[in-house]
């Protein structure tokens, strides 16, 4: 019997591929397998030649290639194809052995599976892994929820393939129980779509509305990647707009308008309304890419509808410092609404998320890394309790700094016609956050009126509910409860 692996990955993918092969450069041997069998021949021939990584040809020859107890990693497409793994792997295994699960998946769907894999005798670890090839490659954010006592058997690889910060923290600890780990990762994904709308408004309002050409908003992008908003978005977009075609034409330029998703912000959305949340920035996020989808009908209604004939008169550095902190401000209102979904779920879950440890998980290697991160990080460290992140000392001034321009940057959009979903929602979230008096009080009284739904009142306790008969007497009638 030849050499026994740390660990088996099953499936070949890029993130697959790369993660193994990260694994191996950190010292552990690798049994790898994949359901077309050629492609563990290229990848052992290729890019594994000569590391400790042993290819297998059948689930079987996988399991007892492992050392106990047995760690077999999953990366392979979320969805049924993760169940039909399961199922079929789960007579090859015995009791203390671990399942991961490295993909995109659902949280719940986690959370079921563990159960089901817990039934079995054997523990479940769903792991968030952020970072893209390269991540995956050098060194990914990990996020891993499951079974507790799956994390000491694979804390020892995850704690060293992962990306650390600059002191050395490892960028990936214990999220949770159950689907937590796959939680917090839907959480960062639904942020990265956050994060990139922003960046692709502003830089709509740039070119649009500000006539900037693709260098001068590298430039600009290159510029604002040396202070607070600093990340690695913000770099690769100065990037992209510096590169070319073989022509020396921009390549931006020639990229269809067409956003794709595979639905993990739509996930997060879905989430944020079923536990009443407004996740609102998120939310434009995830819409911006449906309405760019509609190309044809944009194509057509372009040339039906006309929309200001405003040009931008006024300072372009000005207009470009405004930018940059309604970019700012908008971000703090994401990420507060983000770690408020989590902060909600958590509490229907019975998580005990540790939110500072999570700013810690995204500072290195994943796709939201950025100095940013460090912020919230000591906010959560400050006040693990805070009950909104705007609410933190250090960004309840960065939004009062950054709140002119924000506005001004607002009302420009709306001026010259460009949209800014996000930029506006962020906005109207702030704006809607600190109204002590919102106009809920007439929405009220239209459902009773229309519907006997019964409101409260400002002048009697909480919990006691009313009915106004609106075309009878002038007299509400109380109860304990809402009527309707
Ligand atoms: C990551 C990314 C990754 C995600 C892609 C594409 O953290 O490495 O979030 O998990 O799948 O970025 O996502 P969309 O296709 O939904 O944009």
């Amino acid at each position: 019997m030849g050499k026994k692996a740390d660990i088996a990955v099953v499936g070949l993918g890029v993130m697959g591929e790369n993660l193994i092969l990260n694994m191996a450069s950190n010292g552990f041997t690798v049994a790898c397998y994949n359901r077309t069998t050629s492609k563990v021949d290229a990848f052992v021939d290729g890019r594994a030649a000569g590391k400790n990584i042993i290819g297998c040809h059948s689930i079987g020859e996988l399991i007892t290639t492992l050392k106990r107890p047995r760690k077999l990693m999953l990366m392979i497409q979320a969805g049924k194809a993760v169940d039909e793994f399961i199922a079929s792997v789960l007579s090859f295994l015995d009791t203390g052995d671990v399942i991961i699960d490295g993909g995109n998946s659902h949280f719940m769907d986690t959370a079921r599976r563990m159960r089901e894999v817990e039934s079995n005798g054997l523990y479940y670890v769903g792991a968030g892994i952020s970072g893209g090839e390269q991540g995956a490659l050098t060194g990914p954010s990990i996020m891993p929820g499951g079974s507790a006592e799956a994390w000491h058997i694979v804390r020892p690889i995850f704690q060293t393939i992962c990306a650390f910060t600059g002191d050395g923290s490892p960028c990936c600890d214990w999220v949770g129980e159950g689907g937590a780990g796959h939680f917090v990762k839907m959480v960062h994904n639904g942020i990265e779509y956050g994060d990139m709308q922003l960046i692709c408004e502003t830089y709509q309002i740039m070119k649009d509305g500000l006539g900037l050409s693709n260098r001068e908003m590298a430039d600009v992008f290159g510029r604002w990647n040396q202070g607070p908003l600093a990340s690695y978005l913000i770099a690769i977009t100065s990037h992209i707009l510096t590169h070319q075609d073989g022509d020396g034409r921009a390549t931006v330029d020639r990229i269809l308008d067409v956003a794709a998703q595979k639905g993990t912000g739509k996930w997060t959305v879905v989430t944020a309304l079923n536990v009443g949340q407004p996740l609102t920035l998120i939310g434009e996020a995830v819409f911006a890419r449906c309405l760019s989808a509609l190309k044809d009908e944009r194509v057509a209604a372009s040339r039906i509808f006309w929309g200001p004939p405003a040009r931008f008169q006024g300072d372009r550095a000005a207009a470009i410092d405004d930018l940059e902190q309604a970019l700012y401000a908008s971000k703090i209102v994401s990420y507060a609404q983000g770690y408020q979904l989590m902060r909600a779920v958590a509490a229907e879950q019975g998580w005990h998320l540790n939110y500072g440890g999570i700013a810690l998980m995204w500072r290195g290697g994943c796709i939201i890394r950025s100095v940013f991160l460090r912020d919230i990080k000591q906010a959560f460290d400050a006040d693990p309790d805070l009950v909104n992140l705007m609410l933190a000392p250090f960004f309840k001034t960065a939004i009062e700094n950054a709140q002119a321009g924000w506005r001004r940057t607002a009302a420009l959009a709306i001026h010259l016609g460009i949209p800014a979903p996000a930029i506006g929602a962020a906005l109207a979230y702030y704006d809607g956050y600190r109204t002590a008096r919102l106009p809920a009080n007439l929405l009220q009284a239209q459902r009773d009126y229309f519907g006997a739904h019964t409101y409260e009142r400002v002048d009697k306790p909480r919990g006691l509910f009313f009915h106004t008969h609106w075309n009878g007497n002038r007299e509400a009638t109380a109860s304990k409860t809402p009527l309707a």
